[in-house]
């Protein structure tokens, strides 16, 4: 399976971290394509421990957000799913819009149009009619929408077992079996 894994600057950046340990560990066989915005690199540094470097190495490859003559900037490079986590609302309105401004907004786009899995996990609070509108016309396109608000039923007891429900529903919409937390029933 060939992944791309988009980090944008909203709060979360747990939540992509998260999702790129659990493939390591787990030894799944999946090639990873990171991509960093800018402002994704900047909450990195501000709400993690790890170092951009030490996440950057948790991938299979990495290119620049800006760098739009990468492969994956191709639909003629096949790839299985596209995941944006944690996704901004100004990424959101680019996808929405189709605006390919940099290579997170172009492989949404491309995921889009080539039917394949694009999975978004907007965070935003409170959300405002143009957050919704966006986030319903991505829906509507085909893309599937995981907002980062993770349940507490699985009784959470670290910071990482609340990111991991949310991973653990990304890696459900991407057909990757994992038992990050317990289910209901
Ligand atoms: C500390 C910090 C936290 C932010 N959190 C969010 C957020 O949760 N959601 C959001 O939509 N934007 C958030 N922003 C604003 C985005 O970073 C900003 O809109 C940026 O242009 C997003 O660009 P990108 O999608 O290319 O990363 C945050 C900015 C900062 C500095």
């Amino acid at each position: 399976m060939r992944l791309i894994l988009g980090i944008t600057g909203a709060s979360g950046v747990i939540y992509g971290t998260r999702l790129l340990e659990f493939l390591k560990r787990e030894k799944v066989e999946v090639e990873t394509h990171l991509v960093i915005s800018e402002m994704g690199k900047q909450i990195i540094e501000l709400e993690l421990e790890q170092r951009l470097e030490d996440v950057i190495g948790l991938a299979s490859f990495f290119y620049e957000n800006t760098d739009l003559t990468a492969p994956i900037a191709s639909g003629s490079f096949h790839i299985d799913a596209t995941i944006i986590v944690p996704c901004s609302m100004k990424t959101v309105a680019s996808v929405a819009n189709g605006i390919s401004e940099n290579l997170i907004a172009r492989a949404a786009d491309i995921s889009l149009k080539e039917k394949r899995k694009l999975v978004i996990v907007p965070r935003e609070t409170p959300l405002s009619e143009i957050h919704l509108k966006n986030l319903l016309k991505v829906a509507r396109a085909g893309g599937t929408v995981i907002p980062a608000s993770p349940a507490f039923y699985h009784e959470p007891e670290r910071l990482e077992d609340l990111a991991d429900f949310i991973v653990g529903k990304v890696l459900e919409a991407i057909g990757i079996e994992h038992n990050l937390y317990r289910r209901w029933g």
